[in-house]
């Protein structure tokens, strides 16, 4: 005759069953990573992206999902903007074969909501986050320093050292205005050190998907949501488990004693966002481990 269950192993079945219950109303809600589809908390950014109806000209790309307003968008397009007052002019006209560039940038800055994997956060009084590394494409960085090698400035980092005497920005005393490819001899030099490394210059081509485009055509949608997707799930995700060698990670497992991985169906039900942002089998895993 088969006898019952110890009340022992009744209790421990319950627990599975429990959890395996929860896991299957957890796996069906999707999984939302943090760093995806946020605006920075800056000086003129939307608290969450949407849809704007109309983008002024160059930021039009980002029209239907944007961190910036229809206001700030045209502003973007002015050369002593109320945005930051800040004066693209100051060592004469700028070209308008490099100032698009700049107009491009700050399209990107203020409109785009793919740019969660970068955001730091600083200690300043005008923003509490900025973008830090973003990992710019070979491309977009070369023409924007081809377009602007003959243009001068007298600055090497414009977020920092200027005269502000008069409300806007002009070359400090002491400094000469000189072609951009004298400051900044390679592109490399433009993209990173004008915004104190808000950039980095990528290796990556345009359409790669692991390079930011300052520059798109709508059309195909925006390719910088799927770039900003990798990302995520790349620092969302321990860099030990990223970048560790397959025969090593064997052997971290096997390592595990068998009570951590008891625990690990309540690891996933309270970290949804980890768990499903590293790819681990949702269900797979915890029905080996019960
Ligand atoms: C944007 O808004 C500011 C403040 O309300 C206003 O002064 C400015 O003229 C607006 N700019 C545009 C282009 O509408």
């Amino acid at each position: 005759m088969a006898e019952l269950p110890s009340p022992r192993l009744a209790v421990a079945m319950a627990v599975a069953l429990a959890l395996l219950v929860l896991l299957a109303a957890d796996a069906a809600v999707p999984v939302k990573n943090p760093l995806l589809n946020i605006c920075m908390d800056a000086k003129h950014h939307k608290h969450k992206p949407g849809p704007e109806g109309k983008l002024h000209d160059q930021c039009s790309p980002w029209k239907d999902n944007a961190c910036c307003t229809a206001n700030t968008s045209s502003e973007a397009h002015k050369d002593q903007s109320n945005l930051y007052n800040f004066n693209w002019n100051h060592c004469g006209v700028m070209p308008p074969k490099c100032k698009r560039h700049f107009i491009q940038d700050t399209c990107l800055y203020e409109c785009s909501p793919n740019l969660g994997p970068w955001i730091d956060q600083v200690d300043s009084s005008w923003r509490r986050e900025r973008i830090l590394h973003v990992p710019l494409c070979k491309e977009d960085c070369e023409e924007w320093w081809k377009d602007c090698k003959d243009a001068l400035t007298c600055k090497e980092n414009w977020h920092k050292g200027w005269n502000w005497a008069t409300g806007t920005n002009r070359c400090p005393w002491g400094s000469m205005c000189r072609p951009f490819s004298e400051v900044f001899p390679r592109p490399k030099d433009l993209c990173e050190k004008i915004w104190s490394n808000s950039y980095k210059y990528s290796p990556e081509h345009r359409g790669s998907g692991r390079c930011i485009q300052m520059w798109f055509d709508p059309a195909q949608g925006n390719p910088n949501v799927a770039v900003a997707r990798y990302y995520a799930w790349e620092k969302t995700c321990s860099p030990a488990q990223g970048e560790k060698a397959a025969p090593e990670r064997d052997q971290a497992a096997r390592a595990l004693p068998w009570s951590a991985l008891a625990l690990l169906p309540l690891a996933l039900v309270l970290l949804p966002e980890v768990a499903g942002g590293c790819g681990i089998p949702r269900m797979g895993v915890p029905v080996a481990a019960l």
